[in-house]
Order: structure tokens, then sequence, then C-alpha cells
């Protein structure tokens, strides 16, 4: 696992969207998982922005949606679909065959699960995924004392995460149960990028970093990957060493 301290948000994006720029211009049909949320976002935008100025091939490229809320329509502003269809599928005109999100709204969780997992491993395994981290140190819907062998699967929501999670939306929303990737696909991703920043993620990226792994603090699991970046701004560094 190797850490990358930025000055800023703006510098630490800017370098994930030269990262996944690269990648795809090594391989254009390179299968890519993106998180949702805050982290991502600014990244998600300048890659698509560099993408569109370089006239970069992304009519190849495969995207697999991390995780979702489950109960919560793609339609829903704050939905992880949406935020997807927001940042990158619509921008870029990427073609529904390009990409596989799990449905929240589904009555089939289960098939959901087998559907997402069987498409990962007809694409070949994820090349590049880019994650953040939750205010209990989960990474998609991988709550603590998550069960680090599992593919897709839903999850009950910790508390933290649904009171979190209500940032994200307009309207008060019941956040239960979440469907995720499992750390089997992270561990077997050829790349893991971990983003956080400012100073509320200070402790959290310090547990991640310097802490014990164990399932009791999922993010810890990045510390396992030979290929697991942890890019962070120098507000979320602040407690690290300390
Ligand atoms: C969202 C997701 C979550 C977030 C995490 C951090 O798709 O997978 O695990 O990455 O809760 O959220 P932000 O980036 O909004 O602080």
């Amino acid at each position: 696992m190797v850490v990358k301290i930025f000055k800023d948000n703006e510098t630490l994006s800017n370098y994930m969207a030269d990262e996944l720029m690269q990648q795809l211009i090594a391989k254009p049909d390179s299968l890519i998982c993106f998180a949702s949320g805050n982290s991502p976002k600014r990244a998600a935008a300048l890659f698509v922005e560099k993408a569109i100025e370089k006239n970069i091939d992304t009519t190849q490229f495969k995207f697999v949606g991390l995780d979702e809320w489950v109960g919560v329509a793609s339609t829903t502003k704050g939905s992880c679909h949406h935020d997807f269809k927001e940042w990158i599928f619509d921008p870029l005109g990427i073609q529904p065959n390009q990409y596989h999100v799990f449905d929240g709204t589904t009555s089939d969780l289960a098939k959901a699960c087998r559907e997402m997992d069987e498409f990962i491993a007809q694409n070949g395994g994820i090349d590049l995924m880019i994650v953040g981290i939750g205010m209990n140190g989960h990474i998609g819907f991988n709550e603590p004392g998550v069960d680090f062998n599992q593919l897709s699967h839903v999850v009950p929501l910790d508390e933290i995460t649904a009171t979190v999670g209500q940032q994200y939306f307009e309207q008060s929303m019941e956040l239960k149960y979440g469907i995720t990737l499992g750390f089997q696909h992270l561990l077997h991703s050829q790349k893991v990028y971990l983003l956080a920043n400012s100073s509320k993620k200070a402790e959290v990226v310090k547990r991640a970093i310097e802490g014990e792994v164990d399932r009791s603090f999922p993010a810890s699991i990045m510390q396992q990957h030979t290929n697991g970046f942890i890019l962070i701004d120098e507000a979320a560094a602040s407690l690290l060493g300390s």
C-alpha cells in the first residue's frame, strides 16, 4: 500500500483523473469501479474534462458501481446510480452495455448480486477501483464486522452510515440496507485507490493506515492490497504519525 499526500483535494483529484486517463490509454477496455459520494466527485469531473479534451476513446471501457442504497431508485438524486449518470455516463455518452450498476429497487437482491459478480467475471475482473472511506471505516457498504471473503452482498447499514448518508438526499430517507461489492472484488482488483479529503476524515484515515488490519475497521484491508493507493489531502493526513 502506498500513501500519497496532496496539498488539497483539487491536486489530489487531478492526480486521480490522470491515473484514470493513463489506465484507459494503456487498456481502453478496462473495467473501472467507482464509489459515489463526495470523495471521488471532483476526480470524476476532471477525468471527464480531460477525456473529452484529449479525445480519449471511451467506447470500450466498462464500468461498475461500487454500491447502492436498497430501496432508492436510480432516478432519485443522491442514489449512487444518479451520481454515476450525472458524473460519467451522460457527459461521456457511455452506453448501457458498457456499465453495470446495482438496482436498489429490485425485488430480487440476491439475483442482483449474482448478476454483478457475473458482469465482473465476464469482463475479466476489475482493473481499477476508486473508493472512499466512511466515518466508521467502511468501504462501499462493507460495514464494521465485514467478512473479507465476500463478493457482492446485501448488508444492514450501520447507524453511522444511515445517519451520514442523509446528506446525499434532498429529503429524509429511510436507509436500512445497502447492496455492495465485497472485499474479494477489492482484493482482486488490479489497482485500488482510496480517496479522502478534509480534516473530518483525519481519524479514520489514521486508523486505516496505522491501525491493525481487522474486520472491525474495514478500510484497514487496504494494507493488504499490493497495488493499493491511499490518496489524501494534508487535512486528512493531519493525524498521521501522532
Ligand atoms: C459510496 C460509498 C461509500 C462512500 C463513503 C465516503 O458509493 O461507497 O462507502 O465512499 O461513505 O463518503 P464520502 O466520499 O461522501 O465522504
